[in-house]
């Protein structure tokens, strides 16, 4: 990743700080490290990598990111109120991939809770992760994973039937250094957003979710699993579901599309 073809398209103040490294263990380990340096003024620094050797995923799952041809992005952040929007932080970040790939000609949907998919596949993930000391919490590390230049083939057997990247679904090879400039660009408003209000960060996802069009889901979280109808997405960015038992909620969890609506 060339950093000057990434900080020559910025103009606000997310990627001021900005570090592009060829390899990385996480970039999200990278961010947290620039929070312990830098504090408060760590707030908008980006790190990318062009490959990431021990990437997570949600869930506890790792996260696949070698191979040069996906883009690893983590943008450190220091919310003046931790209590405010926070849980929202994930879907800015989803919401931010779904402008850039529509920058690129890409439409895309969400699926519940920040899984970015073009034609029903993944093609990127959000991880939200805190900087804690003791209880204080001290920063959060938003990191993002887009899958730009893979093949099929680029992916694990195990995600060949359900992850895609911009190269398959465009046809052609997309600049990491563009994708990275639209990807942070559309994130700092968004980030903003989310802090100052998350209810209208929520409304302005509505018709981008691909449960919206009806149809029972499965949500698994931890051992047990619930299924219902969607109903919304609660300004916490819980996910509300219409079951047996009325309108549950749901704060975490993996979700299955059983049967479409319509
Ligand atoms: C998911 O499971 O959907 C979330 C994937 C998040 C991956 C990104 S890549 C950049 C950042 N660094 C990591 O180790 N993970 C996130």
């Amino acid at each position: 990743m060339n950093r000057d073809a990434v900080s020559s398209r910025l103009a606000g103040k997310f990627g001021r700080m900005l570090e592009c490294h060829a390899e990385l263990g996480s970039t999200n380990d990278r961010a947290r490290e620039l929070l312990a340096l830098h504090g408060v003024s760590a707030h908008g620094a980006v790190v990318i990598a062009d490959n990431q050797t021990d990437a997570r995923g949600r869930l506890g799952r790792s996260w696949h990111s070698s191979g040069g041809k996906s883009l690893a992005l983590s943008v450190a952040l220091w919310p003046r109120d931790a209590r405010k929007g926070v849980t929202c932080l994930p879907l800015a970040g989803a919401l931010a991939v779904m402008k850039a790939l529509a920058a690129l000609g890409l439409g895309c949907k969400l699926k519940w809770p920040n899984d970015v998919l073009a034609n029903g596949r993944k093609i990127a993930g959000i991880l939200l992760e805190g900087r804690f000391n003791g209880d204080s919490l001290q920063g959060l590390v938003l990191g993002i994973g887009v899958n730009l230049g893979q093949g099929p083939k680029d992916f694990p057997p195990e995600i060949r039937e359900t992850a895609t990247s911009a190269r398959i679904e465009s046809g052609r090879d997309v600049e990491p250094e563009l994708a990275a400039s639209l990807v942070i660009e559309s994130l700092e408003p968004l980030v903003a957003l989310a802090l100052s209000d998350p209810a209208a960060l929520v409304t302005s996802a509505e018709g981008s979710w691909i449960h919206e069009q009806g149809g029972l889901l499965r949500v698994a979280a931890g051992e047990g699993a619930i299924e219902g109808r969607f109903f919304s997405i609660s300004e916490d960015g819980e996910l509300l579901l219409e079951t047996g038992n009325g309108v549950e909620k749901v704060r975490a969890g993996e979700v299955t599309l059983l049967k479409l609506g319509g």
